[in-house]
């Protein structure tokens, strides 16, 4: 008989790194969070971070119980963020509930999270078309194929639900309509956490917070 595994407690224990990378100081913000979430993107970036754009959301539907997941940063302006999804998934049942997401991009490599939190909406049918456009043809055929968050059968049938679509849509011309249920949620952050790791849990974290009046404020939080 094998033994029963065990939970291997001092292996987990001893994984602690200490956070020397850089500090971050009210001096060190840009006048806007999204000036600055755009700085540290390009650091990630810069840094060699794969999917510098992933970011985790969390939602939660109106029963309260969480439910996170990764996508993808696709647009970024002065109060907003924009990711893509299928209005009919999970999260997006969730939003039409309770249109609140929070946000969480895990620099992890460069001892770096940013957090926010903020009201969401969906983005407007025709800038949902003008970048459902621009996806791969394989991306539109998929995201038509796929009734996401959904039970399926078993792989042939989403390859089968792909292969009908592709005779109806063939690439050329690769005309593929977006589908209704496919498209953009755009989060309005009124809360924007910056955090720096550094050396004895002693980390630096810088919050932008948009008041009642529409202003921002910044603050340090304890680590
Ligand atoms: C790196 C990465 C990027 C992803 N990007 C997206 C995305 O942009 N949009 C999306 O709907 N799902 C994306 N996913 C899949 C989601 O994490 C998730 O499985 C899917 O949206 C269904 O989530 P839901 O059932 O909670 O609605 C991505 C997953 C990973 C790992």
């Amino acid at each position: 008989m094998p033994e029963p595994t065990v939970p291997d407690h001092q292996r987990l224990a001893a994984m602690r790194r200490s956070y020397e990378r850089g500090g971050l100081d009210v001096g060190d913000l840009a006048p806007t969070w999204s000036a600055m979430l755009s700085r540290w993107l390009d650091d990630a970036e810069a840094g060699g971070v794969r999917e510098p754009n992933a970011m985790i959301v969390a939602t939660a539907g109106a029963d309260g119980r969480p439910n996170v997941r990764t996508v993808l940063l696709k647009g970024l302006d002065d109060a907003t963020l924009t990711f893509f999804t299928n209005y009919a998934s999970a999260k997006g049942r969730e939003l039409t509930a309770n249109p609140v997401a929070s946000i969480l991009f895990p620099w992890i490599d460069l001892q770096r999270q940013v957090r926010l939190t903020g009201a969401v909406r969906k983005l407007g049918g025709a800038a949902s078309d003008a970048y459902f456009a621009s996806r791969p043809y394989g991306s539109r055929i998929g995201a038509l194929a796929s009734p996401q968050s959904e039970v399926v059968a078993d792989r042939a049938a989403l390859e089968s639900a792909r292969d009908a679509l592709t005779a109806r849509h063939p690439d050329p011309p690769g005309d593929v309509p977006r589908p209704e249920t496919w498209g953009g949620y755009v989060v309005e952050p009124d809360t924007v956490e910056f955090w720096q790791g550094r050396p004895d849990r002693l980390h630096d974290r810088l919050v932008y917070r948009r008041g009642d009046d529409g202003s921002w404020t910044t603050a340090r939080l304890a680590p």
